[in-house]
């Protein structure tokens, strides 16, 4: 039995939340799920983990398994995603997002938990022109997906001031590959993301991808971003948890990237590289709403948090969802 304690990990079954329960569990932490399995799979959450099927904002579930099991600290992954659905329907994002985190943020206050793990996103500088974008870039997210992501950081802000409780707002920036060793991965279907994109092209679930985009101000013209390793991202929040256990009066906002940003041709061209061959690219339009480039000043994280990274490489990234690509090809026959 673990000496460590247990952590609740809201959206759990999901691609991100599934990585970092298997980071608490290899790490000694004792765990347990809530989802509510509509874009997660039960499959997906590691055996040793309790998983409860439910919703984050229903009180009773919430309540019952924070006490039940003595929760130390939450980590908050549940919530809507897309960002284009947000734009044509913004209540599910401020239901989903904003006020079921409110929901759980106060059982969290209720049920004396201490420390909160937050999932933000680097949505929230909207289009700032700068680059690399450090923490303290003025806020202005472009979406309501965004907003309702930056509503929740101010609940966490003033929450804890008001209560003992600290809290860890991770600002992502592009998250991909898989668990290495291929347990869980990005599974849901009606990706967006380019590179499940790209690997769903090489394992013939499509004929070809867009590059969206061929005159922005970056080196090619296409879009750059930085793309960080999901295990890594997982790992991150496993060193803010224990930073935030170590530190119980501060809270943190911090960027997750590598700080190194490279485009969409550089993106397919590593796809190439790691399968030999050449997956048809095909010019389109610019995507509404993307920026030209979003790279993370990651130097606070870098201070911070003993954190570092250990996949920081594109190819190994490709590699890991190219893997995790195929054996869901695999599993869903
Ligand atoms: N892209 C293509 N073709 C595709 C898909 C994407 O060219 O088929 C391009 C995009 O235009 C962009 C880059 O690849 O330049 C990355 O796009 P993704 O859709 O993979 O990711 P985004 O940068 O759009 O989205 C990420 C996060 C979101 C977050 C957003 C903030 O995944 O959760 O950044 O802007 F909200």
């Amino acid at each position: 039995m673990s000496e460590k304690g247990t952590i609740l990990v809201t959206g759990g079954a999901g691609y991100i939340g599934s990585h970092a329960v298997l980071a608490l569990l290899d790490a000694g932490w004792r765990v347990v799920v809530i989802d509510n399995l509509t874009t997660g799979f039960d499959w997906a959450v590691d055996q040793r983990a309790t998983l409860l099927v439910g919703n984050i904002d229903d009180e009773a579930l919430v309540r019952g398994a924070m006490l039940e099991h003595g929760v130390l600290g939450i980590m908050h992954f549940a919530g809507s995603i897309v960002v284009p659905e947000s734009v044509v329907d913004p209540l599910k994002y401020y239901r989903n997002n904003t006020v079921a985190s409110r929901s759980l943020i106060e059982s969290a206050v209720l049920c004396g938990v201490k420390h909160f793990i937050f999932s933000s996103t680097a949505a929230l500088y909207g289009m700032a022109d700068v680059s690399p974008l450090a923490e303290d870039v003025p806020t202005v997210p472009i979406n309501p997906y965004g907003t309702s992501k930056l509503m929740t950081e101010m609940m966490l802000r003033d929450v804890s001031v008001a209560h003992p409780l600290n809290y860890c707002a991770l600002r992502y920036f592009n998250v991909a590959g898989a668990d290495p060793q291929c347990r869980t991965g990005q599974s849901t279907a009606g990706a967006t993301h380019l590179i499940k994109i790209a690997v769903e092209a090489v394992t013939g679930k499509r004929d070809f991808v867009n590059v969206f985009g061929t005159d922005y101000a970056t080196p090619d013209g296409t879009g750059v971003r930085d793309y960080i390793h999901v295990s890594d991202l997982a790992a991150a929040h496993v060193a803010a948890l224990e930073h935030l256990i170590a530190h119980p009066v501060e809270s943190l906002t911090m960027n997750c990237g590598y700080g190194r940003g490279y485009s969409v041709l550089e993106v397919l061209d590593a796809v190439d590289r790691v399968t030999n061959r050449k997956i048809e690219r095909r010019f389109a339009e610019r995507r509404l709403g993307d920026a030209a480039e979003l790279v993370a000043d990651n130097r606070r994280i870098l201070a911070t948090l003993p954190w570092r990274p250990q996949h920081a490489n594109l190819e190994q990234i490709v590699q890991d969802a190219l893997a995790w690509e195929r054996k869901l090809t695999e599993i869903r026959g």
